[in-house]
């Protein structure tokens, strides 16, 4: 994408647009300001010396691998890893609930650590391993914290699910399910509108412990083929 459309601006930018700013003086500046690579504020663009292009990329470009797969891509250095994932990608598992890192619903692995990709710009898994939902497990063979969730009704809607699952997961790595109190505190990031706490957390002790069904993976494979 060479150049931002009117449609993609906010309201108020819109309005400064009518008041005869110069389309092209106005776009290159609230692109510039986009990518914090200008301060002008936009009061003075009126007064900005020329239509001259200004030359800055429009695009990133990345090396990364998710869920295994090595990828180089091009990116609005505006694209949150979350709409990378969901709209670009097609790995919709992780959800978009509140989109500013208040639920959870969009929790992936980067690397060692669980993140909100609502959160995280595309541009910032560079280099980086990235996980989703549709990496830790397969349609024929589930991850042991799958298994465990439906087990112990670790879920009603769904909705939260996969964030809840990928959190689980690091909450187990890290060592950080001692107790059912210490559950809670670390997977306090995850909401469930639902109110299947209780199976979540019956869930990871499961896992923790090693006792959850690990015939329902077979069954499961069975079922499927
Ligand atoms: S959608 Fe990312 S934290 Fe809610
Ligand atoms: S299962 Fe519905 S929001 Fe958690």
């Amino acid at each position: 994408m060479d150049k931002i459309e009117e449609k993609e601006l906010w309201p108020e930018e819109k309005s400064l647009m009518k008041a005869e700013i110069s389309r092209r003086k106005f776009i290159t500046s609230a692109t510039l300001a986009a990518l914090g690579l200008a301060m002008t504020p936009y009061a003075t663009l009126a007064a900005a010396p020329s239509n001259k292009p200004v030359n800055f990329a429009s695009f990133v470009e990345i090396n990364t691998t998710i869920n295994g797969q090595n990828m180089k891509m091009k990116l609005d250095p505006r694209t949150s890893l979350l709409d990378l994932l969901r709209e670009q990608l097609g790995l919709t598992g992780s959800k978009k609930g509140c989109n500013q890192g208040a639920c959870g619903a969009c929790t992936v692995h980067m690397g060692k650590d669980r993140i909100n990709s609502c959160l995280t710009l595309a541009a910032q898994i560079d280099g980086k391993e990235v996980t989703t939902i549709e990496g830790i497990g397969s349609e024929t063979e589930f991850h042991p914290i799958q298994v465990a969730f439906m087990e112990h009704d670790g879920y009603q809607c769904g909705y939260c699910t996969p964030g809840q699952i990928m959190s689980a997961i690091k909450v187990l790595e890290e060592d950080h399910a001692g107790s059912d109190a210490e559950i809670r505190e670390w997977m306090s990031g995850n909401i469930c509108r639902c109110g299947a706490y209780k199976g979540i957390v019956e869930a990871v002790k499961s896992v923790r412990d090693e006792t959850y069904d690990k015939k329902l993976i077979k069954r499961t494979q069975q079922k499927v083929s």
